[in-house]
């Protein structure tokens, strides 16, 4: 690389006006490239959800508003998850497969109204169980890998059959993806994608979507058995080739700022479209941080959310989405 030196060289130089900082600016946030979760009540009130300030899980009868909320703001997609009720928990999570589920009224219900904002769907039955994993048990609390992936197919068709654009798979069975994939293809839903959760750690970032979800008091030990080791980077590429190969048309990283370098190592190695999830927990910290007064929320929520861009992210799911692009439409 050429290089003057100082004095010819001052790095400070295009940093004096606004303009200039503008115009040398790497990386640029818009509001495309946000994706929105949005949880869904079973009954008819609007439930704030202590842990996650500011954020409610909303009824049927007032996510079209939301949605609309989102398209005017210029968020293309929305990440739907549901409330089940627990009566309708069960140890093998069949509510899962009922083309009526929470779920897939919600679908229905934003694509009647807003039919041109783009729905991901969530792929994992733990909404679903009553004792709060993402897949099917054994006797010892174990896990299972191939009995789950049978039902997620099942899970991932009554999602497309109601409408959803992209199936989001967060389990971390493996296999999952090329099943989905090739049921799919022979259900007719050639062009619903499919958004791997690749990289999904073991994390202590998801309290809050747990209450949001009702999944923290029923969770039976934790989910080490299936989602990754923090303390593992080659793994997550090998997660992320296996997704790729069953036919993933993008992959997710999660949780997000803690795993800025896996978006990166994953961008780099497969040149593919990433997403990373700003999770539950890091929303939190940053509430709680506005909250004790030691932080700017707007400037907090737009510096985080450059930072996935210039890791590589093509885009991140996080809670703060509708105010973030409030903010950058202004
Ligand atoms: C579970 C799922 C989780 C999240 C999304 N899908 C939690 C978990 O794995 O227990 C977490 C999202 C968040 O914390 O915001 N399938």
């Amino acid at each position: 690389m050429t290089q003057a030196a100082f004095p010819a060289l001052r790095l400070r130089r295009p940093r004096r006006h606004g303009w200039s900082r503008a115009m040398f600016a790497e990386n640029v946030l818009t509001p495309a490239d946000l994706i929105w979760p949005l949880f869904i009540a079973h009954g008819d009130e609007v439930e704030p959800i202590a842990s996650l300030p500011g954020v409610s899980r909303w009824p049927l009868a007032r996510i079209a508003e939301r949605a609309k909320e989102a398209r005017d703001a210029g968020i293309p997609c929305l990440a739907l998850f549901p409330n089940t009720p627990r009566d309708k928990r069960s140890d093998d999570g069949r509510e899962a497969l009922n083309p009526d589920n929470l779920m897939c009224r919600a679908i229905r219900t934003i694509k009647d109204a807003v039919p041109d904002i783009g729905l991901l769907t969530d792929v994992a039955l733990d909404p679903y169980t009553s004792h709060g994993h993402d897949g099917l048990v054994d006797a010892e609390g174990h896990v299972l890998n191939d009995p789950t992936k049978d039902v997620l197919v099942g899970q991932a068709l009554v999602q497309a059959e109601a409408g959803s654009d992209i199936i989001a798979p967060s389990d971390m069975m493996d296999g999952r993806i090329g099943a989905i994939r090739g049921a799919l293809e022979g259900g007719g839903h050639v062009d619903v994608q499919i958004m791997a959760y690749a990289a999904k750690y073991a994390s202590a970032f998801y309290g809050p979507f747990r209450d949001a979800v009702d999944t923290r008091g029923l969770l039976k030990g934790d989910k080490k058995g299936y989602q990754m080791n923090p303390a593992n980077a080659e793994e997550a590429l090998r997660e992320v080739a296996m997704d790729l190969a069953e036919g993933a048309d993008s992959v997710m990283v999660k949780p997000g700022l803690p795993y800025l370098d896996i978006v990166r190592l994953v961008k780099q190695r497969f040149e593919v479209p990433v997403f990373a999830y700003q999770v539950s927990g890091e929303y939190a910290m940053i509430e709680h941080a506005v909250a004790a007064g030691a932080a700017d929320r707007d400037a907090m929520v737009l510096e985080t959310l450059m930072a996935f861009k210039r890791a590589g992210a093509s885009g991140v799911l996080t809670y703060h989405a509708l105010h973030a692009a409030r903010l950058l439409g202004a």
